[in-house]
């Protein structure tokens, strides 16, 4: 099947390209009401007089979410999240596509999660791909973030087509996920439905569980802005051409230029990539990981965590007070913590 697809894929693009007449997807942000709902937490989901922006609180109560009306197949999905500062260990901040309402035991996901951290450290941000139910084969990275992202907005954005997933911020890629045949199905290939959450992630999210949502501290608020949505509509009867769109524009092009930026953050911001894990799979390596010449390696512990990026070196904090001599055993960090499947779902 994808060798068929991607002949026919490679035949539309050529027919797009020659007749140039292809509409390109609407990557101009769109207001709340156009493109999402409320998920979960309604009173915590509070929109702004403009309708352009929706804050999402974490009380005692419950955390809050919206989801998008429509799901898609394949795009491109970003929003400028702005999050809560002070002390939000165990709080998690997520945006990210998934199908698992609709096919719970298979489904597909894409993640961005913003991991809170107490008091004077560093959000981490986490990334995960998965396809067709592969829960129990996580493609997980972490990173710092080159910038304190309590302070403003900064945007998260997902580039998903038929044949990579791209995770961007503030425009600039932070990882590629190119689709190779080995994969199977655990590239993400159904329809998905857009997400952003707030939710107690305290038995995992910071440091393992060590640190948990501490309510003294509540609400924890993130607000969310500039909502794009350039995705394909799911049984719009145009799925195919949207998609031939969806990988020729500039958010699915990977140019040199890009490829540098990507290599630049992550030798800077890559905490942990299940890439260089040699014992979370015993010593499996997943198909799409690509280090042939062998360079990255040598930078990472064999449990996939970065020798040279920790939060005792690198990160924000300077940007508010000064480092604390506690950060260089907390950069030590535990074991990757699991993703917590069952816990995003709104019940
Ligand atoms: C996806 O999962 C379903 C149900 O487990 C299975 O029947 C199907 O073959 C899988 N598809 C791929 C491409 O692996």
């Amino acid at each position: 099947m994808a060798t068929g697809a991607a002949a026919l894929l490679v035949a539309l693009i050529a027919v797009i390209s020659w007749s140039a007449a292809a509409a390109s997807l609407d990557t101009s942000p769109v207001p709340f009401q156009a493109g999402y709902m409320p998920l979960f937490g309604d009173d915590n989901l509070v929109r702004s007089p403009d309708g352009r922006s929706v804050r999402l609180k974490l009380d005692r109560r419950t955390g809050s979410g919206f989801v998008s009306k429509t799901a898609y197949h394949h795009g491109y999905f970003s929003a400028s999240i702005k999050l809560p500062d002070d002390h939000t260990a165990g709080v998690v901040v997520a945006f990210y596509l998934s199908n698992a309402d609709v096919f719970p035991g298979n489904h597909d996901e894409v993640d961005f999660e913003l991991l809170g951290n107490r008091l004077g450290h560093e959000w981490r941000v986490q990334t995960n791909v998965y396809g067709n139910g592969s829960t129990s084969r996580g493609r997980e990275e972490r990173y710092l973030l080159p910038f304190d992202p309590t302070l403003r907005p900064h945007a998260y954005a997902v580039a998903w087509t038929p044949t990579a997933v791209v995770f961007y911020v503030d425009g600039a890629p932070i990882r590629e996920v190119v689709r190779v045949p080995a994969m199977g199905g655990d590239f993400p290939s159904k329809p998905m439905s857009v997400y952003a959450t707030i939710w107690d992630g305290s038995a995992w999210a910071t440091d393992g569980g060590r640190y948990r949502v501490d309510y003294a501290h509540a609400p924890f608020a993130a607000d969310f802005s500039h909502l794009v949505l350039a995705g394909c509509p799911a049984g719009g009867g145009s799925e195919t051409r949207c998609a031939v769109e969806v990988m020729t524009a500039e958010f699915a092009v990977m140019t040199p230029a890009k490829r540098a930026a990507m290599r630049r953050f992550r030798r800077r911001h890559l905490l942990y990539t299940v890439c260089h894990d040699r014992l979370r799979y015993k010593g499996t390596v997943f198909p799409e990981c690509d280090d042939a010449d062998g360079s990255e390696r040598g930078d990472f512990h064999r449990w996939g965590e970065s020798k040279r990026v920790s939060s005792s070196r690198r990160g924000y904090s300077q940007q508010k007070q000064q480092p604390r001599a506690d950060m260089a055993v907390d950069a030590a960090g535990g074991r990757p913590s699991t993703w917590p499947i069952g816990s995003l779902r709104a019940d």
